[in-house]
């Protein structure tokens, strides 16, 4: 199980000290969420943000778009930093290109889907994606309720991955708590993302033991 602390959740104005803490504590992976105003309610960060934090880290950049339209910006975004681009199905009407142009940028393609969207979305990209995000939450705000259904979207996407023969990783955003982490990871999750369930409660070696330790991962 790979944890992806969410930092919409940690303290804007000492990002770089939160990253280092980050890394001190053990974690490898930080997930970036960006959002647009328009594919998503809420606006965050961009392309200057995540360059100036790419000089403080050596943390492997989940890079969350919550935009429309997202091809337009894979090589901004790669320039900038980002390790994965994760992408909505929703949001771009050339799926398959966009996800070949962050794979020629040199990152690590992903798809999210809502919580309605159907795995159908990502069935034939399955070859060419590092991961696949299951939003278990409606997308644009930190600290809302999981929405129970996505536990089975997971264990499906599990059976598809399966029989694809594909290496994709599952990785699961929104909600997700200690309460909620051992089931999404024996329904197939390899990523959970977490945000307001992580940060808040320090020191943050000791949250990460306690989401290894219930996860038995
Ligand atoms: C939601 C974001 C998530 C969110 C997770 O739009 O994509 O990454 O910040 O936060 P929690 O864990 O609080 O649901
Ligand atoms: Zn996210």
């Amino acid at each position: 199980m790979i944890l992806s602390p969410s930092l919409l959740s940690c303290d804007f104005a000492r990002l770089a000290e939160e990253l280092a803490a980050l890394e001190a504590a053990g974690l490898t992976w930080a997930h970036l969420d960006v959002m647009d105003g328009r594919f998503v309610p809420n606006i965050t960060f961009g392309p200057p943000v995540i360059k100036a934090m790419r000089k403080t880290s050596k943390l492997f950049f989940d890079t969350h778009l919550m935009i429309e339209e997202p091809g337009r910006y894979v090589d901004e975004f790669a320039r900038a930093g980002a390790d994965l681009i994760c992408v909505h199905a929703e949001a771009d009407r050339h799926l398959e290109r966009t996800c070949a142009a962050i794979a020629q940028a040199g990152c690590k393609p992903a798809v999210a889907l809502n919580p309605a969207t159907p795995l159908d979305a990502v069935r034939y990209l399955l070859p060419q994606l590092h991961m696949v995000l299951i939003m278990s939450v409606n997308p644009g705000f930190g600290g809302q309720s999981f929405i129970p259904f996505c536990l089975d979207k997971v264990r499906e996407l599990k059976a598809m991955i399966a029989a694809a023969g594909a290496p994709t990783l599952i990785q699961v955003d929104g909600g997700v708590t200690l309460d909620n982490c051992a089931d999404l990871v024996a329904a197939g999750a390899d990523v959970l993302v977490s945000g307001s369930a992580f940060f808040g409660h320090p020191p943050y070696a000791e949250r990460l033991r306690r989401f290894r330790e219930r996860c038995g991962a």
